[in-house]
């Protein structure tokens, strides 16, 4: 959350329920006609935190693009509509515009940042550059509470991101708020129930951002659910009992939160018709099928195939040093081994894939999204199988998938694993070919890595944490009284939001030491251990 690389117009550049709820499904359609908020999405940096923090105030909320047509959101009667922020200026030409008629809906509507601007420019109010751009962390006066602000400190700190302001509410509006350099940084008209805030609730930096939302939740939209992600999980096992029937459900357990969650989901439904397949490439960390075969076989009693196919990957990556040939190899040797699996288990008719909402509306929207690497998702299959697909996950964000997680018993090395690429450890293997030594070596130095951070409670603070092993790279060293020609390890460890921008972690000093030293001494084949300290951009997270 950065706004230092804020361009254009706006600083948002595009880029518990108990167990027993999951077992009672409730019955209904989902969200036609139940209370559910919109999102309408400008291409807002911040738009899935929007809809995120919404569920977490009990209201469901989904995304819809900005020219979703106002018949179609009237069909979905939501009990409210926020309008996001985005990058660009509602001035400029090709700006993306309210759609025509939303504000005539009859229902409350909440702009953000843009979303707010555009609402004052349709209403014929005066949006503008500002003499200077508010960035980060701003002062926020409140001079009129009206519903968003009831009860809230008049003075109090918001986090901003834009260029332009409103300097005049529309006709009939209140402007309730200002901040240095927006005249206008709340306004609301009650009769229209029409809010604009020019700052970001969602973010943390907002510390009320929360109260204001649940405001115009709860006193202006009249929310009165409680919804949980538990709730829909109980609807999606109906869902899936009721369309599988008696036919046979396959899964491809790769081992991560979103995989894991998804086939306990399923097998909830639909119990022993489910059969898991784990394919073990050999490049997985240290005792990580392990793990995975005893949480699932032996702690959930999920039918699983447990496939060794160490030997074949590593055979069709001999000699293979270009990633993304890697990564191909890699992604045409899973499928070939899942389909011999699929075979041999007698075709299943139905396939679960752990596809999260993020997913969803990134392939819906990304329009014109470079692709940087080809993350063809290992352990994701293409589309052209056979298969009907079965996705429980499809509306739930990452956060509420380790929360139904938990929910359902899953253990936390599970639940709250980092995100670990399809192709293991071997686009950890950089400029050499992918070998069981060096697959080992990668692996002890890893395993001394993950353990320390663990011990030092950082584990879940870091989006990733591991090692990379230039194969192609030996430096001298001196251990013993003798001089070594051994590996080098990188240490890379990261903050992200969601892996779109990292920046590289500051680890404590003492605790990069004490894995430096442990690395040298307990892997002979390693003689020096370096830090990478590049954020991304422009480094990537992954070294290829
Ligand atoms: P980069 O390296 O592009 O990675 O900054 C962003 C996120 O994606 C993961 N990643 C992959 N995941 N298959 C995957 O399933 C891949 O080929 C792949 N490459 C990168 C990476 O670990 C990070 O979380």
């Amino acid at each position: 959350m950065d706004a230092s690389t804020a361009v254009g117009g706006n600083g948002d550049t595009a880029a518990t329920a108990t167990t027993a709820a999951l077992d009672a499904p409730e019955a209904g359609a989902l969200y036609g006609g139940h209370e559910h908020v919109v999102v309408l999405d400008f291409g807002g940096q911040y738009s899935q935190l929007i809809a995120r923090r919404v569920r977490e105030l009990g209201v469901y909320a989904e995304l819809a693009p900005y020219d979703t047509p106002v018949a179609e959101l009237r069909a979905r009667r939501p009990i409210g509509l926020i309008l996001s922020g985005g990058p660009a200026s509602v001035y400029e030409p090709g700006a993306p515009p309210l759609p025509a008629g939303l504000l005539e809906l009859d229902v409350p509507v909440l702009g953000i940042c843009y979303g707010m601007q555009a609402m004052a420019r349709a209403l014929g109010g005066r949006v503008e550059p500002a003499p200077v751009g508010e960035f980060g962390r701003t002062q926020l006066e409140v001079r009129d509470e009206g519903a968003l602000f009831r009860g809230l400190p008049s003075h109090q700190t918001c986090w901003m991101s834009h260029r332009d302001a409103v300097f005049e509410p529309p006709p009939g509006f209140r402007a309730l708020a200002a901040s240095p350099a927006s005249p206008v940084a709340a306004f609301e008209s009650s009769e229209r129930r029409l809010y604009g805030i020019q700052f970001h609730p969602e973010v943390t930096h907002t510390p009320h951002g929360r109260d204001v939302l649940e405001r115009f939740l709860r006193d202006v939209c009249g929310a009165r659910d409680s919804w949980t992600p538990e709730s829909l999980v109980a609807r999606r096992i109906a869902e899936i009992r009721a369309r599988v029937g008696d036919e046979r459900v396959i899964c491809a357990l790769s081992g991560g939160v979103d995989s894991s969650v998804a086939a306990l989901i399923v097998h909830r439904a639909v119990g022993d018709q489910l059969t898991c397949v784990f394919v073990d490439h050999g490049l997985l960390r240290k005792n990580e099928a392990d793990q995975v075969v005893a949480a699932f076989r032996d702690r959930f009693h999920v039918p699983l195939v447990a496939v060794d196919a160490r030997e074949r990957f590593l055979a069709r990556l001999r000699g293979v040093v270009d990633p993304e040939h890697k990564r191909k190899i890699i992604g045409e040797e899973f499928i070939r081994v899942f389909e011999e699996a699929a075979r041999r288990l007698g075709e299943p008719r139905f396939l679960v894939q752990g596809t999260l909402y993020s997913d969803v509306i990134e392939s819906g929207g990304a329009k014109g999204a470079a692709t940087i690497k080809s993350h063809h998702n290992v352990g994701g299959l293409p589309e052209d199988l056979r298969f009907e697909l079965i996705e429980p996950l499809r509306d739930l964000f990452k956060d509420e998938v380790r929360r139904v997680g938990e929910e359902l018993g899953l253990p936390d090395r599970l639940v709250w694993r980092q995100p670990f690429p399809g192709p293991g450890l071997a686009i950890r293997i950089v400029g050499g070919e992918v070998t069981e030594e060096r697959l080992a070596v990668l692996r002890e130095a890893d395993a001394i890595l993950q353990d320390e951070i663990r011990a030092a409670g950082l584990y879940r603070e870091l989006w990733q944490s591991f090692c990379v092993l230039p194969a192609g790279l030996r430096t001298v060293g001196v251990q013993g009284d003798g001089r070594t020609y051994g590996y080098v390890i990188v240490v890379r460890a990261v903050t992200s939001e969601d892996a779109m921008t990292a920046d590289w972690a500051r680890l404590p000093y003492d605790l990069i030491e004490r894995v430096a030293q442990r690395i040298v001494a307990e892997v002979p084949q390693v003689n020096r251990v370096v830090l990478d300290v590049t954020s991304k951009p422009p480094g990537t997270i992954e070294w290829e």
